[in-house]
């Protein structure tokens, strides 16, 4: 088997790191105190929300929710609930009385899967009581009384909803109100995580500690490869391992999916200009994401995303040089173009840098431009 994941989670042997981390959101789910967990995108949250359910298996039932693509409260119970289906919460016994009348009490209707489990359709509203399926989903959970970790990832989508106030103004207090439960949010949109937790006049304000997820660190990275290669009895040259997690910039899935491409070649490159050769394939496999980027932007924002894409990364954008390079004739335009970029999540900055968001598109450019 590959060891270097490209999605999910499995075990702590193909877990790189994150011990500071999983060892402060620990610490901080068993003082019963919740989490907003947050960083940019592919920085390996949800993984790390899966590699603390591991460590914490024996002490919690632990519940996973992932609410991207919701755009309702009807929506978001729904995802709770089938996540709570997949949980230990009903051990064994999947289909017993208790799941079925808690599906009753929440208006759901569902079907049951080719494994027997089953799986929540629709939520029926009642308009008069808006949030009475979330209340009884959690005067469930609370009635348990057993120790529950309950993570909604992408948490940042209930900003999305009609009527969001009123909802986290309703899941707050139903939050307050559930002492057997812990609740760890994530989430990437920094801005609309700001306005759930950091905003005075709104409900979540200052509720829960925030964690923020950063790159691994870069020594651990390479112990972690040069390991896995070797355990598959595979070469690899420490000039190999170092290029990766260069072009990479250290972004987790990006370190994740060049790894699992090299891994999966019957034999490594044995130098730089051998994996550009390779590498090359790989990245302009991924064309038919890309080729239609120039028409989403204006001819200013793809220039400068050429201009980026051309360096690695920029520390100054208003300087001569980079200017010229992307045609921009004024600082202005330029600022302007640069925070319509990073409003797109087209580039990102770090530690002062703008660099490409998403680390195959900046490949993918420098290979044909
Ligand atoms: N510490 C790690 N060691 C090895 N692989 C990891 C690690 N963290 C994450 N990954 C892998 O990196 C990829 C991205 O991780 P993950 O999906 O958890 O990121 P994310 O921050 O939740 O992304 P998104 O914002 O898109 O939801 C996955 O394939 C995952 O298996
Ligand atoms: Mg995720």
């Amino acid at each position: 088997m590959n060891p270097f994941l490209i999605k999910g989670y499995i075990s702590p042997q193909f877990f790189c790191n994150r011990t500071k981390e999983s060892e402060m959101l620990m610490s901080a789910i068993r003082n019963n105190q919740d989490i907003t967990l947050f960083g940019p995108r592919r920085f390996g949250k949800s993984a790390l929300i899966h590699h603390v359910f591991h460590k914490l298996q024996k002490e919690y039932v632990c519940v996973y929710a992932d609410i991207w693509g919701t755009s309702s409260t009807e929506d978001f119970t729904k995802e709770l609930v089938n996540g709570i289906i997949l949980s230990k919460v009903f051990a064994k016994q999947k289909t017993s009385g208790k799941l079925l009348n808690l599906l009753k009490s929440i208006g759901a209707s569902f079907s049951v899967g080719l494994d027997g489990l089953p799986s929540v359709d629709v939520i029926y509203n009642d308009r008069n009581q808006q949030f009475k399926s979330l209340e009884e989903l959690f005067k469930f959970l609370t009635q348990l009384d057993i120790p529950i970790l309950f993570a909604i990832d992408e948490f940042q989508e209930i900003k999305k909803y009609e009527n969001d106030v009123p909802f986290e103004g309703k899941l707050r207090a139903l939050n307050q109100r559930s002492n057997n439960i812990v609740f760890l949010y994530s989430g990437s949109e920094h801005h609309l995580l700001n306005e759930i937790f950091n905003e005075y006049s709104m409900p979540f304000y200052q509720s829960t500690r925030m964690v923020s997820i950063g790159k691994i660190d870069r020594k651990d990275y390479y112990t972690f490869i040069a390991g896995k290669f070797k355990k598959g009895g595979k070469d690899i040259s420490s000039e190999i391992i170092n290029h990766i997690l260069d072009i990479s910039h250290l972004h987790t899935y990006y370190v994740q999916a060049i790894a699992n491409f090299l891994y999966s070649q019957d034999k490594a490159p044995a130098s730089i200009s051998e994996f550009d050769f390779l590498y090359r394939e790989f990245i302009l496999e991924k064309s038919v994401f890309y080729s239609e980027l120039p028409e989403r932007l204006t001819k200013q924002q793809f220039s400068v995303i050429k201009g980026i894409a051309k360096y690695g990364f920029v520390e100054n954008p208003t300087s001569a040089s980079f200017m010229e390079i992307s045609r921009i004739g004024s600082s202005s335009s330029m600022y302007r173009v640069i925070n319509s970029l990073l409003d797109k999540q087209l580039i990102i900055k770090e530690d002062g840098k703008l660099r490409m968001y998403d680390v195959f598109l900046e490949h993918f450019l420098k290979f044909t431009i």
